[in-house]
This record gives C-alpha cells, structure tokens and sequence, in this order.
C-alpha cells in the first residue's frame, strides 16, 4: 500500500478558504493520488445516449488516466467496461467512437461480446475458463439522455442527483440532439488550476469581454436570485413551469439563471446560433441552464445549444480539456446554424482560459509562491471546488489509515 504521509501533510498544511499548497499542483505523486482518491471514485459526465445511436455503437474515451469503452448492448442499454483486455492487457479500442458487432482484441484475437462476455480465446488450454475472463465493467448511468460512469466498485449514491437534476435536464429534450463539434485543447497546467479557473468569474471582466456580453459575470454562488433581472427571470420561468431553482449535492450543481438584458443565448451577440430549437419552451428564452459535477465537468444549456466541457489530467502540469456541442438533431447547418457562429464564444473563452491556466502554473511553480486568499464575494465556487477536493481526499486517506490499523480486537489478540 502506498504511504500517503506527505501528501496527507500536504493537506493538512492548507490554511481555509485559501488555494491549495504548492506540492498539489506540482507533484507526479499528487496526479497519481488524485487519479486513486477522486477520477476512480467519481461519477464523470462522459457523454450522451445520442452518441450511442445503435447496437455495437461505442465511444472508447479516458477517465482521468483509465482508458474505459462505453457501448449500446443488444439489449440497447449502455455499459461501460475498462479499455484492456483480459488476456495480456491490450488496448481493445482506440480512443475514438465506432461501431462493433463485439469487441475483437487486436493482439490475439480475444473477442467479447457486448456485453463484456469472453466468446472465443484461441487455442487455449484445457482448463482454461472464458466465463472468469470477462471484461471489467464500470457503472453506468443515463438521465434525460446524458450518461454518467464511475470506475468505483461502490459509487457514490446517483439517485439524489437524478432526481433533482433529471428533470431540468429533460426538458433540453437531449434524446432528439446531435454532437455537432468537438474541441480538444491541451492546457499546460495542473487539473485543479483548470478546474479552479472554471469555477469562477472574478477573471471574466478582465479577460472575457466577448462572454461578459451575455453570460451575468457578477452573479453569485449558485446563481443565487438577488437582483429585479433575476427576481423577474424566476417568475418567468415559473410561469413556464421549468424548473430552475438552484440545486445542489455534494459533487453537483445545478441552476438555470437569466442572461443578461436582450441575450437568449451565449453567442457572441447574445442572439440565438440555432433557429431550430433544443427547448423551444418560452421561444426559447431561458437563460441558460448550468450543470456541474464535481471533479472535472460543466455544461451550459441555452433553448437553442448546450456546451460540455470535460477535463482529463494527463500528469501533474498537463490538462486536456474536451469541448462539445449539441444541436437539435433536426437542426441544418446552414440554414438553421452557422457552426463558427455557434461555436465562437466557447472557443474563443476556452483559449482565454487556457491562457490564464498556463500563466496560473507557471506562477504557482515559483518557489515563492503560498496559498492565497478567496474572494468570499467572487470565487465561491473556486472555494466549494477545493473544500470537496480536500475533502474527498481527506475520507480517502481516512479509510487507507483505518486499513492500516489494527482493529483493537486484533491488537488484544496481539
Ligand atoms: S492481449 Fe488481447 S488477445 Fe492477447
Ligand atoms: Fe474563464
């Protein structure tokens, strides 16, 4: 078993409310325990049932470090299993997406069906069992057509976030969506620093004038109602029956809130970048609804797109982050889209970001740097992602401690 003291020495030395100590940013050790402590014990947003449109359809993609396959079973449920096959280890997919009657390993021709089973080993021994060399699943779960995995053996419990999640996301009408762009960008900074930058604003004014167009950069917390705009925006959608109250768990967040004056979407001019409409409730002027999970993803929903955002440790000071869009799947482009149009404010907001990341590292790798003050009024978020960090850590290091110890039952008998 690994000996965690220093990182657990790390943590301990974190003043409250302030960022993190140097070493969590910066150690190869850190990247390896977040990977154990948080990406293997998480629930991940890793995708839509879109994505699977028939039987065999597959998408092989990382959880953290882990290459995991997603696939659409004969019976049409998605399941999820670990990218590695059970006779020496090979790769069986390639990261990407597919489609396959069952999962032929390229080594040695091991084949599973779609539902993980072994189906033909080639001259094996007598006494060999397929039946024991199945793939490794992981969990997995789908609300409203987004589809959730967790590589714990035990996840933590899915069920409060479906309930008070599922129907916001429901009425985004997900099942009839199409993926129409993908952005994978390589941030050259620790996950946390990413993350931390992603959970909040008080950058946006400064550094994101196209955003500040349409998305309310001063708003609070959980998108708290405090301001006539907000307070007027609530009845709205109370009148509209959507569901917008703020909601929230432990690893999760949600909330629909008003965009600025004369935005109905987050484009660059606040005017919608697609005619037809995901949610065409209200006409489609319904703010934009955020979701969050914590560790590694938000996504944006608008009437008329939602953006996703994913990020992937790759080690202690390299991040991807991967970006998508979803439209209507009845949307054309062209006439009812322009995709550089629609993708615009994203992109150009996540190279700001990357920018602001690369320079957050390279400033946190001086020797001189020390875990700095939240603004209670602007980095709430930042404050609530790096709690759950430390905490979640903390029940980790927790259960690898009472692992060591001796119960006092065997010390007696000792
Ligand atoms: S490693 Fe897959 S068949 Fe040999
Ligand atoms: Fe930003």
């Amino acid at each position: 078993m690994q000996d965690y003291a220093r990182i657990a020495a790390a943590f301990d030395a974190r003043p409250p409310g302030h960022s993190l100590p140097r070493s969590l940013y910066l150690d190869e050790e850190v990247f390896t325990f977040d990977q154990v402590a948080l990406f293997r014990r998480a629930w991940m947003h890793v995708g839509f049932e879109i994505e699977f449109p028939a039987t065999g359809s597959y998408q092989s993609i990382k959880i953290g470090d882990a290459p995991v396959i997603l696939i659409r079973d004969r019976s049409g449920q998605i399941r999820g299993f670990h990218n590695t096959c059970r006779h020496r280890g090979a790769e069986l997919c390639p990261e990407g997406s597919g489609k396959a009657a069952r999962l032929v390993c390229p080594y040695h021709q091991w084949t599973y069906d779609l539902a993980g089973k072994l189906i033909f080993a080639g001259r094996m021994q007598d006494g060999f069992d397929p039946a024991q060399h199945g793939l490794r699943p992981i969990h997995v779960e789908t609300v409203a057509g987004t589809v959730y995995a967790c590589l714990a053996e035990t996840p933590p419990d899915f069920e409060p976030y479906r309930r008070a999640v599922g129907p916001m996301l429901a009425v985004h009408n997900f099942q009839n969506a199409k993926v129409v762009h993908t952005a994978t960008l390589l941030e050259r900074a620790n996950w946390k620093l990413v993350m931390e930058n992603a959970r909040e604003c008080y950058h946006c004014a400064g550094r994101h004038p196209e955003l500040a167009i349409t998305f309310p950069i001063f708003a609070k917390g959980n998108f708290e109602t405090i301001s006539e705009h907000e307070a007027n925006f609530d009845r709205r959608m109370l009148q509209l029956v959507l569901p917008s109250a703020p909601a929230e768990g432990a690893w999760w967040q949600a909330a629909r809130f008003p965009l600025n004056e004369g935005a109905v979407s987050m484009t660059m001019d606040g005017s919608r970048g697609v005619a037809k409409l995901m949610c065409p409730t209200g006409d489609g002027d319904i703010g934009s609804l955020r979701w969050a999970l914590e560790p590694n993803s938000f996504a944006h929903s608008t009437g008329d797109f939602t953006f996703t955002f994913y990020c992937q440790p790759i080690n202690a000071r390299e991040t991807l982050v991967i970006g998508k869009w979803l439209v209507h799947k009845d949307a054309v482009e062209g006439v009812d889209y322009d995709l550089a149009k629609l993708v615009e404010l994203w992109d150009t907001t996540n190279l700001q970001d990357r920018d602001l990341c690369e320079l957050n590292q390279r400033g946190v790798n001086s020797p001189a740097y020390t875990p700095g003050p939240y603004s209670e009024i602007s980095e709430a978020l930042v404050h609530r992602f790096t709690d759950y960090y430390c905490a979640t850590a903390r029940a980790f290091l927790d259960e690898q401690q009472a692992a060591r110890t001796p119960t006092s039952s065997a010390a007696i008998a000792a």
